[in-house]
């Protein structure tokens, strides 16, 4: 590797490292500030709509702002030496180039935060930010090897995250509309069906808020819940069924990784509707996702075309 790859290949490392900080943070602030493992639990649940003060901890939002800033400086940083590489690696260029887009999408959204009864405003927060690590990660990618594969398994990983990519956006709706406790039994809520209707997936839809600023569930909250439940079971058996076609093409390890994270994500969040939404469940959740996303973006990078 030359000085400069070297150069460049250590800044996205450390960006990569402070995006993951700040996006276990964000969902730490964001899920604390819905109310979870507050003191009064569960009676605090989805509250906090109207701007009161969120119950975490100060050092949270420090090193959050703290983080922020940084990698402010180092994605311009990656955007800029991308831009002068261009012709010596012009791969980096259009992940650098959407990465600044993604820290300017966020920087503004940031600014609507305030408004906090839209689930458009935390499902953008969650998804720009994996979209920035899932675009670090790819950049990191660059500098390692690529696998030859057949063209069958490269569209059954860009099928698989594709199919995952939307699983989470409907948990960053669930959590966002506070339909974690929706349904709460083991085989969810009777009549959701009966009710469902498309409005419930609409981001853009202004949540119910009684006086006290706590939050009203409805319908639209059991449907958006027992959805997320239904297609968890899609994506399962999808995933599970690639890392089966991965180990038998001799990807062994990759296969392994992927039904164990997935295995895991199921199991977190079986725990996290069981036991009523303790917080360190919900985050591992949110990690495990994230992992996840990683798994099939490095698949999707390294199979190359035979
Ligand atoms: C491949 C499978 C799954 C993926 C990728 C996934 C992904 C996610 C993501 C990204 C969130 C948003 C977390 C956040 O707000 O930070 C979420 C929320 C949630 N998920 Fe899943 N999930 C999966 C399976 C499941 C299963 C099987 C269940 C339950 C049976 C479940 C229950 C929930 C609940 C209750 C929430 C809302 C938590 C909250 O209020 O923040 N998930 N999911």
């Amino acid at each position: 590797m030359t000085d400069s790859n070297r150069a460049f290949h250590g800044l996205v490392l450390l960006t990569f490292a402070l995006m993951a900080v700040i996006i276990l943070l964000s969902a730490h602030m964001r899920l604390s500030g819905a109310g979870l493992g507050c003191s009064d639990w569960p009676a605090c649940y989805g509250r906090n709509l109207a701007g009161v003060a969120p119950p975490h901890p100060g050092w949270i939002n420090t090193t959050h702002r703290i983080a922020a800033s940084t990698m402010g400086f180092t994605v311009l940083a990656i955007a800029s030496l991308a831009w002068r590489r261009r012709r010596v690696a012009p791969g980096d260029f259009p992940p650098a180039l959407a990465l600044l887009g993604l820290t300017a999408f966020l920087a503004a959204l940031g600014k609507l935060t305030h408004d906090a009864h839209l689930p458009a405003v935390a499902l953008g927060n969650l998804l720009g930010g994996f979209g920035m690590l899932a675009l670090l990660w790819r950049l990191h990618l660059g500098y390692t090897p690529q696998y030859a594969a057949s063209s069958r398994l490269r569209w059954q990983v860009s099928l698989g995250l594709g199919l995952l990519v939307a699983q989470i956006a409907l948990g960053g709706m669930v959590s966002a509309n506070f339909a974690a406790l929706s349904c709460t039994g083991p085989s969810g809520c009777d009549s959701w069906l009966q009710h469902a209707s498309s409005g419930a997936f609409n981001p853009f839809r202004v949540l119910n808020v009684a006086q006290g600023s706590s939050f009203i569930p409805g319908e639209a909250q059991q449907t958006l819940h027992m959805t997320h439940r239904f297609s968890a079971l899609l994506v399962f058996c999808y995933l599970a069924w690639l890392g089966v076609c991965l180990i038998r093409e001799n990807l062994r390890r990759s296969g392994m990784l992927l039904i164990a994270a997935l295995m895991l994500q199921v199991a977190l969040g079986i725990g996290i509707v069981a036991y009523r939404l303790p917080l360190f469940l919900v985050l591992m959740h949110n990690a495990t996702a994230a992992f996840l996303l990683l798994i099939l973006v490095t698949l999707g990078y390294r199979l190359r075309r035979r």
